[in-house]
């Protein structure tokens, strides 16, 4: 059997990794599952409620807690990555600020997606170097946002990583239940970067794992062409006539000035977030609780612990063959007019020999244009996280789409560093 390690393993996400863990038992045997976490209180509760959700279902693994990286990693097969760096309270800071100066607050797009990168890649560098030390064959699989800049960060560092989101799994799922079959009988022609995605087809195979089938897309889009917009919340007539999915978090730049509007008038995500965190450790306080409760559907991550354990089931070798997965890996041609060391997302083989991105066909000019751009920010921004100072910042947000203007970048770049500083080193 195998031994999982988590790093953030106390956040309340982690019933919802234990349960898919418990259900898919047959795609990956897991014989010990370590929580580790810098909160020791935290550790004790998830992990307590962790040992009741295998109990319960009958599953035999251990779980173990530790706040040592160290001793948590040693003899993983993976260490999977979730951890979120000042917590919901720094999100909602990332949330916020931008908006004083009209533009979007959110956690992974944008001026607050940048804060959020400058303050986590040095952590996961971190903890990656203690992978490598102690434990050097071990997979990382990283979930923590922003996932694309992190996984960059982990590879330019050399580390075996790959980056995971659970939009495409969501639409799989979604595409799925709208036609009525098995969600392993469809495939998903994704490209992009994480968080900034089209599907740009939908096959539905014969069989799972099998080759040919037929594109659906065009009847998904004429049949359920109403209820999938209204759940992106982008035109249906857009959708429609472009003939693609955008992922929702398109709609940032589809339609940044409403969504500036939108927010302002709300509370911040990060708020509502905490409230639903607030609620979910008084239920899993329970003793008798064994299950993951329906309030964590209440999460922004549904099926990521399907994305999840199918993806490590894959690198260990552990469900047999190659599968197909959208993950995010290194470029390596796949979009030609990208570096070859960007980070895409993308379909990808899977095996225990590693992750090869499947052949993309050209990107049209609508989509290609937006993913040089971000491109470019991305490899800024990282720049801006492994060497620090203020122009490296500024750089990066000139570079953004979403920004692109001198007095917007500079505006921008004074309220990161002021809200950031306690967690930057060199500001
Ligand atoms: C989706 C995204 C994740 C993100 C999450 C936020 O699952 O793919 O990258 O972290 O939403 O969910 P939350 O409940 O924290 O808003
Ligand atoms: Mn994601």
């Amino acid at each position: 059997t195998l031994k999982l390690a988590v790093v953030g393993g106390g956040s309340t996400y982690t019933p919802e990794l234990v349960d898919g863990l418990a259900r898919l038992r047959d795609v990956l045997p897991v014989g010990e599952l370590v929580l580790i976490d810098p909160a020791a209180d935290r550790l004790e509760l998830i992990g307590g409620l962790a040992r009741r959700i295998f109990a319960g279902q009958g599953h035999p693994a251990v779980v173990t807690t530790t706040v040592d990286v160290g001793a948590g990693v040693a003899d993983a097969d993976a260490v999977l990555l979730q951890l979120r760096v000042g917590g919901q309270a720094a999100r909602h800071r990332d949330e916020t600020w931008p908006l004083e100066c009209g533009c979007v607050g959110q956690e992974t797009t944008g001026a607050g997606g940048l804060a959020k990168a400058l303050r986590t890649v040095p952590v996961v560098l971190d903890i990656a170097e203690t992978v490598r030390r102690i434990n050097p064959g071990a997979w990382i699989v990283d979930f923590t946002n922003p996932v694309g800049i992190v996984t960059r960060a982990l590879h330019s560092a050399g580390h075996r990583a790959v980056g995971l989101c659970n939009v495409a799994i969501g639409l799989q799922r979604r595409f799925a239940a709208h036609l009525g079959v098995d969600p392993e009988l469809i495939r998903l022609d994704h490209v992009g970067l994480n968080h900034l995605t089209w599907e740009r087809g939908v096959t539905l195979l014969d069989a799972p794992g099998a080759g040919g089938g037929r594109e659906v897309l065009p009847e998904l889009l004429s049949a359920y062409g109403t209820e999938i917009a209204e759940d992106l919340r982008l035109p249906r007539a857009l959708l429609q006539r472009l003939g693609v999915v955008p992922s929702y978090y398109l709609r940032y730049y589809y339609q940044h000035d409403v969504m500036v509007e939108e927010l302002r008038a709300q509370e911040s995500r990060a708020a509502r977030v905490a409230e639903i965190e607030r609620q979910l450790l008084e239920l899993y306080a329970d003793p008798v609780l064994d299950t993951k409760p329906e309030l964590l559907g209440r999460r922004g991550g549904a099926f990521y612990s399907e994305a999840a354990v199918q993806l490590i089931a894959a690198l260990l070798g552990t469900r047999g063959g190659t599968s197909v997965q959208v993950v995010n890996t290194r470029n390596d041609g796949v979009l030609p007019f990208l570096p070859d060391d960007a980070v895409v997302e993308v379909p990808a083989e899977v095996d225990a020999a590693g992750v090869r991105p499947l052949p993309q066909r050209p990107v049209e000019p609508l989509y290609a244009g937006l993913i040089a751009a971000v491109t470019a920010y991305e490899h800024l921004a990282l720049d801006a996280a492994l060497h620090g100072g203020r122009d490296r910042v500024f750089d990066a947000l000139l570079a953004h789409p979403l920004v692109g203007r001198i007095e917007l970048a500079d505006r921008l770049t004074d309220r990161l560093l002021a809200h950031n500083r306690e967690h930057l080193a060199w500001a």
